[in-house]
């Protein structure tokens, strides 16, 4: 088959891009395009609403001016670093990125090693343009604020409507987190960049907005307000990288930010009220284990809270004498929204059984109510929580256990411990025995069944043993306690 690129001037491939997001697309035509080895400097790209250059007026297609590979073309080499480091890049607002990425395609097919070379300008560029583009997506889950709007329409639920201004084209491909975050919710993100709709069970897109089609002032603002002020600890007040985190550019959008001036200006005076009274935390804890559902989903106080993942709330009867904590739901509970699912659920529920406590009966829940993880190709790896990240989660499970009010805490693993104490103690120092927290209900420590599953052989058989002791003296001080 003839390349078509022999038809045309030597300069005037002109790409037009129907959306200035699409990653598929660019890729398909620029597959072509290396494999008609046309040489970055004769293309044009063009994306949606760009000035594009002068070739542009005359590309009245979509695709016009690509040329067709011969049969015989040899495969386009990209390595990994590049697609994943292309993919987001392309979510950047620099009209020049679609050139600049094709140029290291273009590239990566004599010199494979590109990729690592650090001081290479095209290659700082585009991670340049990945770092703001991710920046940007974790602006957007932090800041994004929904405000109920009237129902015009007359539907019987709540519509939930959010302004947010991108600085990239980071709309569609958040869709997803705020999909699986707000899966209940009817809502809508309006951007000047185009606007996302979900009604429950599908999304849609919509034109452009500006921030007056977007409500002012309503009650799930003052929702937020109140949460804000509740959450906002003065004995952590750092203006300078509050400012670095929330830019002045968000505060408008934020209901929250209109406490700020006042919060600070107060912040003094609370902390020293605060440190009187020799507890500085949160102010109000919520009366029910639904709020507490509820706002667990809000929360982001700590980085784990922004990673694109659900609160997993805990379980069970409210009146349980037992309540057993883990550290963390893992990826199988943030899906299933529940904690114990996974491997280490059903090791812990084999476990329950064999000394006779009825899961069934307890409040199962974690210290942490994110799932930490570390993103590697598609599977999410398992963090640790930090000391941090537990001690700020400690105000819900302080929450759970206010309501709950169990006679006894099992807590397994050292994180879980931390929860319940507020400082690191050694498993093997404390298990075993109870520990008299300050609300007059015991503290059981022992292992976390994730730990038994790390080992084998007798090691496995070893800690095996020792949890089912552990089980077996809480079930025996139940009773006691019944
Ligand atoms: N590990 C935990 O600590 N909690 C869970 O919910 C699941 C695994």
């Amino acid at each position: 088959m003839m390349a078509l690129e022999h038809a045309r001037p030597a300069s005037d491939y002109v790409v037009d891009l129907p959306e200035a997001d699409d990653f598929e697309l660019w890729r398909e035509r620029a597959r072509a395009l290396v494999q008609c080895a046309v040489a970055p400097d004769r293309i044009a790209w063009v994306e949606p609403g760009g000035s594009g250059d002068l070739f542009a007026a005359s590309a009245a297609q979509a695709g016009q001016g690509i040329p067709v590979p011969p049969a015989d073309a040899r495969l386009v080499r990209a390595n990994r670093r590049f697609v994943s480091l292309a993919r987001n890049a392309i979510l950047h607002s620099d009209p020049g990125r679609f050139a600049l990425l094709y140029r290291l395609l273009w590239r990566l097919q004599s010199t494979p090693g590109i990729m690592e070379d650090r001081a290479d300008p095209d290659v700082r560029r585009v991670e340049e343009l990945d770092k703001a583009v991710r920046r940007d997506s974790h602006k957007m889950h932090a800041f994004v604020r929904f405000r109920l709007v009237e129902n015009a329409d007359d539907e019987a639920r709540e519509h939930y409507v959010a302004w947010f201004e991108p600085e990239h084209h980071i709309l569609r491909a958040n869709a997803g987190f705020f999909m699986r975050r707000f899966a209940n919710m009817r809502w809508s993100i309006l951007t000047p960049r185009g606007s996302l709709h979900w009604d429950g069970t599908t999304m849609s897109e919509g034109p452009p907005a500006q921030r007056s089609d977007a409500p002012g002032g309503d009650p799930m603002e003052d929702l937020w307000r109140g949460y804000y002020a509740s959450i906002f600890n003065p004995a952590r007040l750092k203006v300078g990288a509050m400012l670095k985190e929330m830019p002045k550019k968000y505060w408008k959008n934020m209901p929250e930010a209109a406490l700020i001036p006042e919060l600070v200006a107060g912040a003094q005076k609370r902390e020293s009220a605060m440190v009187e009274k020799g507890a500085l935390e949160f102010e109000e804890r919520p009366a029910t284990l639904a709020a507490i559902g509820k706002a667990i989903h809000a929360c982001r106080k700590c980085p784990i809270g922004q990673l694109d993942n659900h609160a997993v709330m805990g379980e069970g009867p409210q009146d349980a004498a037992l309540m057993i904590v883990g550290e963390q739901p893992g990826d199988q509970e943030d899906q299933a929204g529940r904690p114990f699912v996974g491997p280490a659920g059903q090791l812990l529920d084999a476990h329950l059984e064999k000394v006779g406590i009825d899961r069934r009966a307890a409040y199962v829940t974690n210290a942490v109510k994110h799932f930490k993880y570390v993103q590697r190709g598609k599977r999410r790896l398992h963090q640790n929580p930090g000391a941090k990240e537990i001690d700020t989660c400690r105000w819900w499970i302080e929450s759970e256990r206010a309501i709950v009010r169990p006679k006894l805490v099992l807590a397994m693993g050292a994180s879980a411990a931390r929860g319940l104490l507020g400082k690191t103690v050694s498993i093997s120092r404390v298990r075993g025995q109870p520990i008299a927290l300050e609300d007059g209900s015991e503290l059981w420590v022992t292992a976390h069944p994730s730990y038994l599953l790390r080992l084998d052989g007798t090691a496995r058989e070893e800690q095996a043993r020792l949890f089912d002791a552990d089980l077996a003296a809480v079930r025996a001080r139940l009773s006691e306690l019944a």
